[in-house]
């Protein structure tokens, strides 16, 4: 006799359009992960194409695959493959870089394009990476640097801010902050705004261009699935591509690279972010990546995300004694893909889960993070998660 939650893990992993999707990537079985957040798995038709990249292009096209297998333009060509799913048209994206160098380029390039502004507002809950190189930018510009929680950026926000930093998704806790309402409040005082999506890109469809949005970062590893160490994304609106100057300022991102000019011009749209050799095995692995998503309808994905953390939730609240782990992410639609819940010794519950085979991340002090990815993970993972830990914690 099956119980009332086995029967809604069967009945919605019955019902789900999505459920074809799981069968394009290679996961362990039995293995119950719930680690996409961090890093994305592998989609099964990637490995022959990064085979091929390295056989036939490196290997039979050496140095000629910069231009027959059109290396050199890879950063932008997978950038416009990365737009639909920001909700930003094509040319206004480029893959190079990890995140926390391109928060790096954005924020600089946004002090220069607010001359007099002396002011960075940064997202108190922020990943701290974006917090750390915003406290190097300001040393370096002599701009200040202000942390403040996302709901309090109205009172916050002056005609001193030059720009504003936030994160879409709060990697702690899986909240979801209000993007288009904080990007019209920093615009309100003519302030610009860079969001960092790592948690939102490939869990809701974003809709960058028609927010408004000035400049947006995120990682490809994590939803995207795009491989360990995948280079990050940075969109910059096109109203903005030929007032941007980003720092970093190489080869990559001149207007003639092969002139070897000794004066450097900053490239003409999307290619002035690039700064040198693009990495190549990594960006034409996220490319190979990117292909699951192509017929992939994100109203779909975001409405099973949504049920998945739901119904996880609800077998927590069963399950689980609320003395023992308390749900931190919120219970509205204001989330992303992701339930937190704070346990005590989550380290130690993170491992011995993974004995059990469930695959979970912690972060310090007592956070249990629990990633969903609506392309592979199923209602059933999600009870047998939620069975595990009830079994462990009762011991
Ligand atoms: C929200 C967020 N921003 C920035 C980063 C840093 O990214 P990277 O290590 O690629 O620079 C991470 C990494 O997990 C992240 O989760």
């Amino acid at each position: 006799m099956r119980s009332p939650l086995e029967q809604r893990a069967r009945a919605a992993d019955t019902a789900d359009p999505l459920a074809h999707l799981r069968h394009r990537f290679t996961i362990p079985d039995p293995l119950t992960y719930l680690d996409g957040n961090s890093l994305g798995a592998l989609a099964t038709h990637v490995p022959a194409a990064v085979h091929d990249v390295v056989r036939h292009q490196w290997g039979q096209q050496l140095i000629g695959a910069w231009r027959a297998s059109s290396w050199w333009s890879a950063p932008t060509r997978v950038g416009d493959r990365v737009a639909p799913l920001l909700g930003a048209a094509p040319g206004q994206v480029i893959v190079a870089d990890s995140t926390s160098v391109n928060v790096f380029k954005l924020l600089v390039a946004s002090l220069r394009a607010a001359a007099g502004r002396t002011e960075i507002l940064v997202d108190a809950t922020t990943f701290p990476s974006d917090g750390y190189v915003a406290q190097s930018v300001g040393q370096l510009t002599g701009a200040s640097v202000v942390t403040v929680h996302p709901d309090d950026l109205a009172g916050a926000l002056s005609t001193s801010t030059a720009v504003v930093l936030l994160n879409h998704v709060d990697y702690l806790t899986g909240r979801l902050h209000d993007m288009a309402g904080h990007t019209a409040a920093a615009h309100a005082v003519g302030a610009l705004v860079v969001w960092d999506v790592s948690h939102s890109a490939g869990v809701l469809a974003l809709d960058l261009d028609r927010i408004g949005v000035d400049f947006a970062v995120g990682a490809t590893y994590k939803f995207l699935n795009g491989g360990p160490g995948a280079p990050s994304f940075t969109y910059v609106a096109t109203r903005w591509q030929e007032r941007v100057h980003q720092p970093l300022t190489g080869w990559g991102g001149a207007a003639d690279p092969f002139a070897m000019s000794g004066q450097f011009r900053a490239a003409a749209g999307m290619d002035r972010m690039r700064v040198g050799t693009p990495d190549i095995l990594s960006l034409l692995t996220l490319d190979a990546a990117l292909d699951v998503w192509d017929d992939v309808d994100l109203a779909q994905v975001r409405a099973k995300g949504l049920a998945l953390t739901g119904f996880f939730m609800d077998c927590v609240d069963e399950l689980l004694r609320p003395e023992l782990a308390k749900v931190v992410t919120p219970r509205g639609d204001n989330r992303g893909h992701q339930v937190s819940l704070r346990v005590k010794d989550a380290p130690s519950l993170v491992d011995r889960l993974a004995e059990r085979g469930v695959v979970v991340d912690s972060r310090p002090p007592d956070l249990l993070r629990c990633g969903f990815a609506p392309l592979y993970t199923t209602f059933a993972d999600a009870l047998r998660a939620a069975q595990v830990m009830a079994d462990l914690l009762a011991t």
